[in-house]
């Protein structure tokens, strides 16, 4: 598919404003004018090789946003639209095809095996328009071997769609289940019966997919403590090895309470069933991985967590991303793409926000020392051509004197099992590594954009991708 040069232009815009090369304007007109494009982005990659932390990222995780939904549920925060007209889908696909070829010289030599496809709901996307797409990705970004993460609604998936998928690398599928009370369904909306759901963890194992994930809500109007128990026990016993559960959330409190419920009453309940969940799919043998409220039968390593969950945070794997609403992260800046269909089939609307490189560093360290069983003095030398004893080897030391890490075999560790419930410890590891220079630079900007009103568990907002990535926002529910 041919583009213009605007289009080119636009697009090294984009590209100067995601990495941590600068391309300034006048080679950016003789760059516009190439005719090749792999000319323009091996400039940009030789450019990129001449940054010690754009260097180190070797992977790229694929993710891709399908806007669309047959219905629109209630209680729904995601990014997503109403379906119009089944043609919207093509358009779609055309603009994502775009936006692939572009992206694929400048991700050249990078592994791309990995691909997500959240929504909105992926599995609206019949078998030729699945087979389009996967035959896109192949063509942009050739792999040996995939992984394909992708989040289904009940409805929408058929046996067809499964023996697709599964044929083509299917790693992790993420059933949005909710709740498998019908009365709760009813009341927000939405249309899968329990048989079929069922049906999608059992096929899935039947087919051997490793990963089967459950999406559930707690706090759903007219859900109850052990109804939601109840549910889980049945998803497991189908087959689910990894269990989602979120607290049900948005702009408005008073919005998720139910009818004649207070604000009040609803918290309690909703975090009763949080508490109850955690509790017993611990005793269940599940384990919390990752930051977010996901439990997995699995060990340690490879859990088949979702991008959300392994990705933003993550230093070493940028996120391509693509598709109106979709989220991405290179190293030095996270970028978010226009919902707008029309304006998303290009690159021209991205907002990008740069990451400051002191904290990029030191975000790193602490997720490390947190998630990664340690902070290894080699690696991160090797990684961003900085020593990290020069970077926060002082603020470590305060640390360890404090009992809050040891350090052991060459890495420094968190001293005990790392729980993000256990705020003070994140607290004052971040404040240390972060100093607080850049703590009260980090707060002003945040201040600005924060509304104390506003429940930001399960928001949209850039500030929100922001604040998953930076767990910021605590500190200002917390008003420190
Ligand atoms: C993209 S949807 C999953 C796939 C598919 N669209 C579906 O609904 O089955 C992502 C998930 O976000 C969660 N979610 C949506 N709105 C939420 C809210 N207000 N509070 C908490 N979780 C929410 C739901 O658990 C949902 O399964
Ligand atoms: S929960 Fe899923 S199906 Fe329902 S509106 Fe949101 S994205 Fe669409």
């Amino acid at each position: 598919m041919p583009w213009d040069n605007d289009d080119k232009r636009n697009f090294l815009f984009f590209l100067n404003d995601i990495h941590p090369v600068c391309v300034d304007d006048g080679l950016m007109g003789v760059l516009a004018a190439v005719s090749s494009w792999d000319t323009v982005a091996g400039i940009v990659n030789t450019a990129r090789q001449k940054n010690a932390v754009a260097r180190s990222v070797k992977k790229a995780q694929l993710y891709f946003h399908v806007p669309f939904c047959e219905r629109i549920c209630t209680f729904c925060n995601c990014a997503k639209y109403l379906l119009q007209r089944p043609s919207d889908i093509d358009e779609y696909i055309k603009a994502l095809t775009r936006q692939m070829m572009l992206m694929a010289p400048v991700l050249k030599g990078m592994d791309t095996d990995s691909i997500f496809f959240g929504g909105g709901t992926p599995s609206i996307l019949d078998e030729q328009q699945m087979t389009r797409v996967l035959d896109g990705i192949d063509n942009s970004f050739p792999a040996v071997d995939r992984k394909i993460f992708i989040e289904i609604h009940p409805s929408s998936w058929t046996e067809s769609k499964l023996a697709l998928l599964s044929g083509r690398g299917l790693y992790r599928l993420s059933v949005g289940v909710q709740s498998l009370d019908g009365k709760v369904l009813e009341r927000v909306s939405r249309t899968q019966t329990r048989k079929k759901t069922l049906w999608c963890l059992s096929s899935a194992r039947k087919v051997g997919v490793p990963h089967v994930n459950v999406d559930f809500i707690a706090g759903l109007p007219g859900q109850t403590v052990k109804g939601l128990m109840k549910d889980i026990k049945v998803v497991i016993e189908e087959g689910a090895n990894i269990i989602d559960v979120q607290p049900y959330s948005g702009p408005s409190l008073k919005a998720l309470c139910g009818p004649k419920e207070t604000v009040p009453a609803f918290i309690k309940r909703r975090d009763a069933m949080m508490k109850t969940v955690t509790q017993v799919l611990h005793e269940t043998g599940f384990r919390r991985k990752g930051i977010w409220e996901s439990y997995s039968l699995h060990g340690e390593g490879d859990y088949g967590a979702s991008y959300k969950e392994e990705s933003y945070g993550r230093l070493e794997e940028a996120v391509a991303a693509f598709g109106p609403f979709a989220r991405g992260q290179f190293p030095g800046a996270v970028f978010y793409r226009s919902g707008r269909l029309k304006a998303a089939a290009g690159l021209t609307e991205v907002s990008a926000v740069k990451l400051d490189p002191g904290y990029t560093l030191a975000h790193y360290a602490l997720l490390a020392i947190i998630k990664d069983n340690g902070v290894d003095e080699q690696v991160f030398f090797k990684r961003f051509g900085v020593s990290l004893e020069g970077h926060c080897g002082e603020g470590l030391r305060y640390l360890q004197q404090s009992g809050l890490i040891i350090f052991s075999k060459g890495k420094w560790k968190f001293s005990g099992e790392w729980d993000l419930r256990r705020i003070r410890e994140y607290f004052a590891l971040s404040r240390v590594l972060f100093g607080e220079d850049l703590l009260l630079r980090l707060r002003i900007h945040f201040r600005k954009l924060y509304n104390p009103k506003r429940d930001y568990c399960g928001g949209n907002s850039l500030l929100k991708s922001y604040a998953d990535n930076a767990l910021m926002s605590v500190y200002y529910k917390m008003g420190c």
